[in-house]
């Protein structure tokens, strides 16, 4: 296999490219930049991409389906950031990887102790030498419902952890898992929406889970909810929500993605004006955040998404995984399935 890798990152990905296409025997060529229209014959003599969450449109996957590409390797879980039904008109297989869900299942308990513990006004406040506790109290995770959307090896991991946390525990999925089960009580959805003290949202980008948390849904919430989401901007109207920090329906939001924000993150935008002005309401909130989409980044993450884009686009070549055109490996390889 010959692969072009675009958002090359040299300051972590690079060594482990180097090492996994050298003991593979695999020849790879590389940009800095996201595919675009201009830059997609940069990827041609090769078999495949191998790319992040960076938007694939219709005119890029035509661009690169005239520079010869066969398949696109998205370095990630989700590949809702591809036009899949394009890719499939063209011809273009599309497949996604798996890594630890750890990564993402301790940024996701991390963001829930924050909400619990007013972090982010806590630290506000200290930074000006402010040292009162009037405003600061804490919930107890231990008297708290969890409610967890979601039961995909990320949801479960975050049950698994929060097991040691003495708090009740609420996951919602259509499967059921015998191990979870000992530690989590399956619900329905709007039971978990009702009785639940802290929601935490783990299903795929796919466009039947869009805004599955909407206006209506947040009037069926106890009131001072908290909500975490690490799993896609699009689960969430982002609108409503934030009618709903300002009307005190929810007490914390903690958010590692929001709704446009593709091809934003992973560069320094310092100098720039913003027009995503959603991020900056709510990071203006102080029971509210915005990161930039980063709770998989851990050394064992990154290291899994390079290693197992190589082994997964091996195999793939070699006829070993599912070779159905444009509607890539959905469902048929444990990646972008209803849930993460
Ligand atoms: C995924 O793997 O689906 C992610 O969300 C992480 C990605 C942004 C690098």
């Amino acid at each position: 296999m010959r692969v072009f890798v675009y958002n090359m990152r040299d300051y972590d990905e690079r060594p482990f490219f180097d090492d996994i296409c050298l003991k593979e025997g695999v020849e790879y060529g590389y940009s800095y930049e996201a595919p675009t229209v201009e830059n997609a014959a940069l990827a041609r003599g090769y078999d495949a991409i191998d790319i992040i969450t960076c938007p694939v449109d219709r005119p890029r996957l035509e661009a690169l389906k005239k520079a010869g590409i066969k398949l696109i390797i998205s370095r990630t879980v989700g590949t809702d950031h591809i036009d899949r039904e394009a890719a499939k008109q063209l011809g273009i297989d599309v497949i996604g990887i798996t890594y630890t869900p750890g990564a993402v299942a301790d940024y996701t308990v991390m963001l829930i102790l924050m909400g619990c513990r007013r972090f982010k006004y806590l630290t506000m406040r200290t930074v000006a030498q402010d040292y009162g506790l009037e405003g600061r109290i804490g919930k107890d995770l231990s008297d708290s419902t969890v409610g967890i959307i979601g039961g995909g090896p990320i949801g479960k991991a975050v049950a698994r952890r929060l097991s040691g946390f003495d708090c009740r525990i609420l996951m919602f999925d259509r499967h059921t898992d015998e191990e979870i089960a000992g530690i989590a009580e399956y619900a329905d959805f709007d039971r978990v929406i009702k009785e639940s003290d802290i929601l935490s949202l783990h299903l795929a980008g796919r466009p039947e889970n869009r805004h599955i948390i909407k206006r209506d849904t947040f009037a069926m919430m106890k009131d001072g909810v908290h909500i975490i989401n690490t799993a896609r901007g699009l689960l969430m109207d982002t609108e409503a929500l934030i009618d709903n920090i300002e009307s005190g329906k929810v007490g914390f939001a903690g958010l590692d993605v929001i709704e446009n924000e593709i091809g934003r993150y992973y560069y320094d935008h310092g100098d720039e004006v913003l027009t995503n002005r959603q991020i900056s309401i709510i990071n203006g909130f102080p029971n509210a955040f915005v990161l930039p989409h980063m709770a998989f980044y851990t050394e064992a993450a990154v290291r899994d998404m390079v290693v197992n884009s190589i082994i997964k686009g091996k195999e793939y070549f070699a006829g070993e995984i599912s070779r159905r055109t444009g509607s890539g490996t959905d469902g048929a390889d444990g990646t972008d399935k209803e849930r993460i």
